[in-house]
């Protein structure tokens, strides 16, 4: 039997390079070693303000690009939240036992709180044990994700251990797993690469755009001109080209960077095509299977049916250790 395999991406907007680097690749990485469950959370990204009539398109966008990135549906499962309920049934019976002082000390809280402070609610505070409901519903022993989320995998671990030294050994305590590129910096190379601050490139970008953003996009900003030597120890975009260029331009761009043979423009201009030709592929997929609604439902449908089996089984053990029978 293989060990289970548990992540989940937000319908909140574009998924960008951020996700693809930080997460998806990984999940791509692990698909044929691991019993692989993807989630939609819909239930996590309605914690912030968002507009009805865009959600069906987000989680159907969701899916078609997470599919062209790789996720392949015939060796993982994939689904959207909503459609397993025992997903905020065992949410609630774990904020019973999830102090509030752990959740106060959430950074993602405290900075969502920060920008949302006209809907500062109760769900976007109690958000990392619905989290915790997600993997645990399916015995999940391993989460890739990116580094923002390491802290609510540890939460996770706790409230498995309360619950399991109160009412029963029944979870596991689930590792995370990091990629090679756990936090990528946005284009302003100040902030982390975030679906709401904007400052992203999506997976699904179009090489015109992808250009446009990489040429506004900051590099070393001690080098203010042309002739300055610059530094690719502190340039974001020599991050970037670190996952998407080949090794002999790495090894060249990090010497020539340095004594001022190549310029911003021109690094930029090896970048966007390199980037333009790793997501081409997933771009052309993309536009495929985005067309053909019926068969997204389908693939998430029959994730629901699955998932639903494994969940009702789970409440079950639960709620007997409960004492809920
Ligand atoms: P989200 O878009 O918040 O649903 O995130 C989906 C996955 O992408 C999670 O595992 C995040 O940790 C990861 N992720 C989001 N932004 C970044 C980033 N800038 N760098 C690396 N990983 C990220
Ligand atoms: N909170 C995660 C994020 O913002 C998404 C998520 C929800 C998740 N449930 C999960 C990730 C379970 C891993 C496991 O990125």
């Amino acid at each position: 039997m293989k060990k289970r395999l548990f992540s989940g991406i937000q319908p909140s907007g574009d998924v960008h390079i951020g996700n693809y680097l930080g997460a998806i690749k990984n999940w791509v990485r692990l698909i044929d070693q691991y019993d692989c469950l993807f989630c939609i959370v819909d239930y996590h990204a309605i914690t912030i303000e968002y507009d009805p009539k865009e959600m069906q398109r987000r989680i159907f966008n969701a899916a078609a690009v997470n599919i062209a990135a790789g996720l392949d549906p015939e060796k993982c499962t994939i689904f959207v939240q909503s459609h397993v309920p025992e997903h905020t049934e065992l949410a609630w019976i774990f904020n019973t036992i999830t102090p509030i002082g752990h959740l106060e000390r959430m950074t993602q809280f405290k900075d969502k709180s920060k920008q949302h402070r006209e809907n500062i609610n109760a769900g976007l505070f109690t958000y990392p044990v619905l989290q915790t409901a997600d993997i645990l519903l399916y015995k999940g022993e391993v989460v890739p994700v990116g580094e923002d989320q390491v802290q609510h995998i540890e939460l996770s671990r706790e409230i498995a251990r309360k619950f399991n030294m109160r009412y029963g050994e029944i979870f596991p305590e689930p590792q995370e797993i990091l990629s090679e590129a756990p936090r990528i910096m946005g284009l302003d190379g100040k902030t982390k690469m975030s679906k709401s601050l904007g400052n992203y490139i999506s997976l699904v970008e179009s090489p015109e755009s992808i250009w446009k953003k990489l040429s506004t996009a900051v590099t070393d900003e001690n080098r203010k001109r042309r002739t300055d030597p610059g530094n690719p120890d502190i340039c974001n975009l020599f991050t970037l080209h670190k996952y998407f260029s080949k090794k002999e331009q790495i090894e060249r761009i990090n010497v020539v960077c340095r004594t001022a043979e190549i310029g911003c423009i021109e690094c930029k201009k090896i970048l966007s095509e390199n980037m333009v030709e790793h997501l081409t592929p997933i771009c052309l997929k993309y536009e495929r299977l985005i067309k053909n609604t019926d068969s997204l439902v389908n693939i998430l449908q029959t994730g629901a049916k699955r998932c639903r089996r494994m969940a009702e089984e789970t409440m079950i053990e639960v709620k007997k250790k409960m004492g809920l029978v």
